[in-house]
């Protein structure tokens, strides 16, 4: 039997394997577009999926039970999941792990906090989440409209996070450069910003899923807690505290004093975290690397990229759809 000279391809760079014969004829039946990454994207409930994650979406959808005690952090893609996961994952466990022996040390956060759609669902898997122990912190870039029912029925709470239009789409465009087979060349800047501006865009329409979260943070605030990676970096101490509170976590007086709060954010700090080994060196189980969810982690690096003409096109994009809602960036 001939061998190939060239390795399986990494998971996430897999579309149709593994599909089932039904999952195949759901995604036939769905609009599509050219992908980022890969060859589709497929919108479902609004919103655009690549084939593994959509097979992901609807498996969680089917199969997840949230429990009143859950915390779930969904975020728009490149907004900060990385960061927001080891900063509530430090909270939650700040008093099993100190500092110096803490997991986020050896492990990257994606490990310790599961998306349930891209990692724990995905693959037709059905999870044993029975394993985790009460009280369990999953993550999601769901939209609202496709969260399963048992999250929006439960008590559980949600932790949402997003991010300036114009940052999350050059962060998002860098990733997607970084994900894409060689063989397909680089994505360019102008193609990327028209899917993008078209709503095209993993997980997007990027306006609409920030707006659902938005509206739903308005409506009910004790189960949704809107936060923007903007807030997080100019006032890193004051959002820490209103999470944990939130979370049901809230520093003691004795902690304020002992500096809990600092040490958690250096502990999750862009330096720190992305010059672990684990962070330098992992891959996900997927095949992504570690390191490709670390890039420069500031704000504004938009400017090194969009011409006048762009900003002014996501910002009336953004002016118009987010009209009377009352959120801005
Ligand atoms: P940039 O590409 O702008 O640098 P996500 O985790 O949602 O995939 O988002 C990735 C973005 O968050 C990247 O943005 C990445 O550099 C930034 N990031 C990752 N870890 C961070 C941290 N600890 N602090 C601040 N930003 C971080």
């Amino acid at each position: 039997m001939q061998t190939s000279p060239f390795p399986p391809p990494s998971k996430y760079l897999q579309e149709e394997e593994g599909l089932t014969q039904e999952e195949k004829t759901i995604m036939s039946s769905l609009p599509s577009e050219k992908g980022w990454v890969l060859s589709h994207l497929y919108q479902y409930q609004g919103f655009w999926h690549t084939t593994r994650n959509l097979q992901g979406v609807i498996a969680c959808q089917l199969h997840f039970q949230a429990h009143d005690s859950d915390l779930l952090l969904v975020t728009t893609p490149k907004s900060g999941t990385t960061w927001l996961k080891a900063i509530m994952f430090a909270i939650m466990n700040r008093m099993r792990y100190p500092c110096s022996q803490h997991p986020l040390l050896t492990k990257n956060p994606h490990d310790l906090v599961p998306f349930l759609e891209f990692k724990l669902y995905i693959d037709n898997q059905i999870p044993d989440v029975t394993a985790f122990i009460d009280p369990r912190l999953f993550s999601t870039h769901l939209s609202y409209v496709s969260l399963p029912n048992s999250v929006k029925e439960s008590n559980s709470k949600v932790v949402y996070l997003c991010r300036n239009p114009r940052d999350s789409f050059i962060s998002l465009w860098h990733f997607a450069n970084k994900l894409r087979p060689k063989t397909l060349g680089p994505l360019s800047l102008e193609e990327a910003f028209e899917s993008f501006c078209r709503g095209v865009s993993l997980c997007g329409p990027f306006w609409d899923h920030v707006l659902g979260y938005w509206k739903e943070s308005l409506e009910s605030p004790q189960k949704v807690f809107f936060l923007k990676f903007e807030e997080l970096k100019e006032q890193p101490t004051v959002n820490l505290r209103r999470l944990a509170e939130f979370m049901g976590y809230p520093f003691s007086q004795e902690e304020e004093r002992e500096g809990v709060v600092d040490e958690i954010l250096r502990l999750c700090s862009f330096d720190n975290l992305s010059n672990l080994e684990v962070n330098k060196s992992g891959k996900m189980p997927s095949g992504e690397e570690h390191k490709a969810f670390f890039r420069r982690g500031e704000v504004g690096d938009w400017v090194n990229y969009l011409t006048s003409e762009m900003v002014e096109r996501l910002d009336s994009i953004t002016e118009q759809k987010f009209h009377g809602s009352g959120l801005t960036f």
